[in-house]
Formats: structure tokens, C-alpha cells, sequence
């Protein structure tokens, strides 16, 4: 599913570093580490009128994948939520809306790898925009298995969420090219690690399948899933699953920020049914809850 232009997102502001820009002057520096080297760090945040689900568990997220980058001024939670609030209310947004926090090792003074160039501090990016969920969680999504295999912590470490995008562009790129809405990539071993952009789950006899986060983002909404299943006494297992064990699944959903929780109908061109009932009542059961995941942003 492509996303299109929104025209509500034609004059956006979009906070850059310590203060708001138009969308059209919203640019960092060609010496910036993120130009450079994909060398930042990222999180989607979905905005909800409650607030933005598991901000904590993000901005979290945020500050671990820059410490383990050795980045050297990490901002404060409370700095980061500032430039959200300012951002949000700068855009008149409550609701509906999508965003994509960054934070760059900043400008270098030349270009090169070395983070002793990054001279003048990080810089953190709050770009909100008006976006629906990205996918139709009704009719769901068809995947295809990819060449290209998912980074474990022997290559570049999964659990970081880094800019460094490509390995998982790569496997787009080759669902683009075969129609197919999300290219799904393999661990070292051949089990499934996740979709290019969000994790997986299948149901199967009534338990629930998860991979391992070996070689996976460990995703927030995959974690809010995990608990939820505890919660409701549904059995919940993490393990090595083959392609094979998804084909032949009673179910098979995807979970994530942008779209929330997406059946998986194709995969490889085998139909997959999204009409178990435990598989349903799990996403009606987030579609009902997710609210009260919401965090707001204080008024002070
Ligand atoms: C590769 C990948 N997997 C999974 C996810 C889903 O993670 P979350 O549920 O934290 O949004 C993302 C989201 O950024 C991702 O980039």
C-alpha cells in the first residue's frame, strides 16, 4: 500500500534541533551525520487525543539505541517531550497524526565516519504529519519472502533503532517489485525474523507464535501484544519459526506503530485465513485498549 501526498500536511512546522521551521526550510546540514553515514537514531510515535501511545517505552527506546551509539549529549525525556508539545501545538494536532522523532550525532565539522568530527551536539527532528494507519487492517496485507536477511547483534545489532535503514529497504524494494505490500526477511538461520517495517505473530491451535527478538526490532506494540496476551490468559510463546510453520498458520498478524495490527492474508502466494477467532479477538481487543496506552504531555 502506497501512501500518498496529504494535502493537511502542506504547511507543516517541524522542529529541528532547538526550534520550529516551516516545512519547506525544514532541512539539516549536508555535513550532518545523518547524510553522512545514516548514523541517527529514530522513533514513530502515533498521536491519539489521550496522548502518544507508550511514550515512555519509545523515548526509552530513543536515548538506549544513542547510548549504545556512544552518542555524546543525549537529550532528557523531558527535553525530547518539550519539542513534541511544541511541535504538536505548533500543527494543531490532537489526533490523527504520525510522528517520526529523530536524533542525528549532528553536524560533523568535514565530512568522514569519525564521531570526534560531531563538534556541535546532536540534533533532534519532531516531524509530525496528519497520516491514517498506514495499512487496511480490515482487508490486511500480502508478503513475500525476501533475499535479503535481517541484521542479528554478529552484524548490527537489531535491537538498535538506527537510520542505517538499507537492509531493510532492500527487502522493500524487492516486495515492490513483486506487487506485494511488505517484504518478509529471514534471520542467519533461515527462521523468521520479521516484515521489513513491523513484527510478526501466527496463531496456531490456539497459541500464539512470536520469533525470538534476535534478530528483530523488539517492537513496542509487539511488547503491548505479549502483555496483552498475559493478560487475557492467551498462551504466548517466543521461539524459531520457520516459513513454513507461518504458511500453514491459523492466522498471522504484523504489529507496529504505523499500522498497528495488520492480518497477513498472502504470504508467498499461500492464503492465510483471518477469520480465526482467537487471532480476532486479539486485534479487537487492541483496537479497543490501545487508548489507554496514551501518554500526555504535561502542560508545564
Ligand atoms: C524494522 C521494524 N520492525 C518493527 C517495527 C515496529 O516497532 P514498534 O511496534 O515499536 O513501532 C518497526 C518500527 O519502527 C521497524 O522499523
Amino acid at each position: 500500500m502506497l501512501q500518498t501526498f496529504n494535502e493537511k500536511n502542506r504547511n507543516l512546522q517541524v522542529f529541528i534541533k532547538d526550534r520550529l521551521y516551516p516545512r519547506e526550510a525544514a532541512k539539516v546540514s549536508v555535513f550532518d551525520s545523518v547524510v553522512q553515514g545514516g548514523d541517527a537514531v529514530w522513533e514513530g510515535l502515533r498521536v491519539y487525543p489521550e496522548g502518544i501511545v507508550c511514550l515512555d517505552a519509545h523515548l526509552t527506546r530513543l536515548q538506549e539505541s544513542a547510548k549504545t551509539l556512544a552518542f555524546a549529549d543525549i537529550p532528557s525525556k523531558e527535553t525530547i517531550k518539550k519539542a513534541i508539545k511544541t511541535t504538536l501545538e505548533a500543527n494543531g494536532m490532537t489526533t490523527d497524526s504520525h510522528i517520526r522523532l529523530t536524533l542525528t550525532r549532528g553536524e560533523k565539522i568535514t565530512s568522514g565516519m569519525d564521531p570526534r568530527l560531531n563538534q556541535s551536539g546532536s540534533c533532534l527532528i519532531v516531524l509530525a504529519e496528519w497520516k491514517p494507519l498506514v495499512y487496511d487492517n480490515d482487508s490486511g496485507i500480502k508478503v513475500i519472502s525476501t533475499s535479503q536477511r535481517r541484521n542479528t547483534p554478529q552484524f548490527l545489532d537489531s535491537k538498535i533503532h538506527h537510520n542505517n535503514l538499507l537492509n531493510n529497504i532492500l527487502a522493500k524494494i524487492q516486495a515492490n517489485v513483486a506487487g506485494k505490500d511488505a517484504g518478509l526477511m529471514l534471520d542467519d538461520h533461515g527462521f523468521v525474523a520479521e516484515l521489513n517495517g513491523s513484527n510478526l505473530f501466527m496463531v496456531k491451535s490456539g497459541v500464539v507464535y512470536t520469533p525470538h527478538a534476535h534478530a528483530c526490532l523488539p517492537g513496542i506494540t509487539r511488547k503491548t501484544v505479549i502483555e496483552m496476551c498475559e493478560k487475557l490468559n492467551t498462551p504466548l510463546f517466543e521461539k524459531n519459526l520457520s516459513l513454513s510453520e507461518f504458511i500453514n498458520a491459523d492466522g498471522v498478524f504484523a504489529t507496529g506503530t504505523m499500522g498497528e495490527l495488520t492480518p497477513v492474508v498472502e504470504i508467498d502466494g499461500r492464503s492465510i485465513p483471518k477469520d480465526d477467532s482467537l487471532m480476532k479477538s486479539i486485534l479487537s481487543h487492541f483496537s479497543k485498549t490501545i487508548r489507554s496506552y496514551c501518554e500526555p504531555l504535561s502542560n508545564d
